[in-house]
């Protein structure tokens, strides 16, 4: 990336573009979903049951991997059944669809939860919310080699700090195991903090035999998961510009901000390398452009 923010701060940046892997099974979701095909072609099962909201980007690349290659979907949706760019996607891949309402959704880690989903279906494998858990962490640990085989194209020989959106922190505990110490994972927690992500990477890593070590997190939720606001309308249209980079605002967007806002506090040492990934998620942004424009144009005028 050529930023001037960067430059001033003499920091190098380089995004690992998780987002081009492919166009609808995008970002980090297919390394958290392959372990459970796997898994589930292992069991002779014939597809995969999640659960997710109405702009799930998990049951988005779910269902387009189910249409992809022919296996059977079904989504339990959070809420009461509403028509979103994602949820007409979903049905179009073809997945089956429950919407479980606000209360039912709540019992999703509730023991017993999946009991009466698994008799109904019994040739499918369940999955949690996001595609969290050790396999999915598993599958992301693998990304780690696949970003260092590419340093070399960069002019690099090596990073100093890996930074990731963090959501359940499946994916940053899959790159804490991957790095094993060798780089500082940095997550910048999309969702405030208390809610559960905290808590949630250490079972992982615990799960993994791994020690909790290696990563920090940072609070990049802007008060709230999905609450958008001006300065991140502002900083994801300047980034989108300068670097040609597309951003979503739930995870990128707040990651990047993150980082820059670190940067520009001088909490990131002069001469730093940093690699942060980009994790997709564009196919969010259709349900929130109106806002982001709104936003944008209001602090174009303030
Ligand atoms: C685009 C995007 N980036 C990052 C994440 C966070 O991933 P994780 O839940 O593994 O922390 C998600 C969550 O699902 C996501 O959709």
């Amino acid at each position: 990336m050529r930023l001037d923010w960067l430059d001033t701060a003499g920091v190098e940046l380089a995004l690992l573009r998780l987002d081009l892997v492919d166009e609808q099974v995008s970002g980090n979701k297919w390394f958290k979903l392959a372990p459970y095909l796997r898994q589930a072609a292992d069991l002779g099962l014939r597809g995969l049951i999640s659960l997710g909201g109405a702009h799930s980007n998990h049951l988005h690349a779910l269902a387009a991997a189910g249409a992809r290659f022919g296996f059977e979907t079904v989504g339990l949706l959070r809420g009461l059944e509403q028509d979103t760019p994602t949820v007409r996607d979903l049905r179009a891949f073809g997945m089956h669809l429950h919407w479980l309402g606000y209360a039912g959704y709540r019992e999703r880690h509730a023991p017993g939860f999946w009991a009466p989903w698994q008799e109904r279906y019994p040739h499918l494998l369940p999955v949690d919310e996001g595609g969290g858990g050790l396999p999915g962490a598993q599958g992301c640990a693998g990304l780690v080699g696949q970003l260092r085989v590419q340093l070399a194209a960069l002019g690099w020989d090596d990073y100093h700090q890996l930074w990731v959106a963090a959501g359940s922190g499946t994916t940053l505990a899959g790159l804490v195991i991957g790095e094993n110490g060798a780089h500082e994972v940095v997550g910048a927690m999309a969702v405030p903090s208390g809610h559960g992500v905290e808590g949630q990477i250490p079972r992982l890593l615990h799960a993994a035999g791994r020690a909790n070590a290696g990563y920090r997190l940072i609070d990049a939720s802007r008060g709230g998961f999905a609450r958008l606001d001006a300065q991140l309308a502002r900083f994801m249209a300047g980034f989108q510009a300068d670097s040609g980079v597309p951003l979503e605002p739930l995870y990128t967007g707040k990651l990047l901000l993150a980082l820059h806002d670190d940067v520009q506090a001088g909490r990131v040492p002069r001469g730093s390398r940093i690699v942060a990934v980009h994790s997709g998620g564009l196919q969010g942004v259709r349900a929130l452009q109106t806002r982001l424009d709104e936003l944008f144009r209001l602090c174009r005028m303030g």
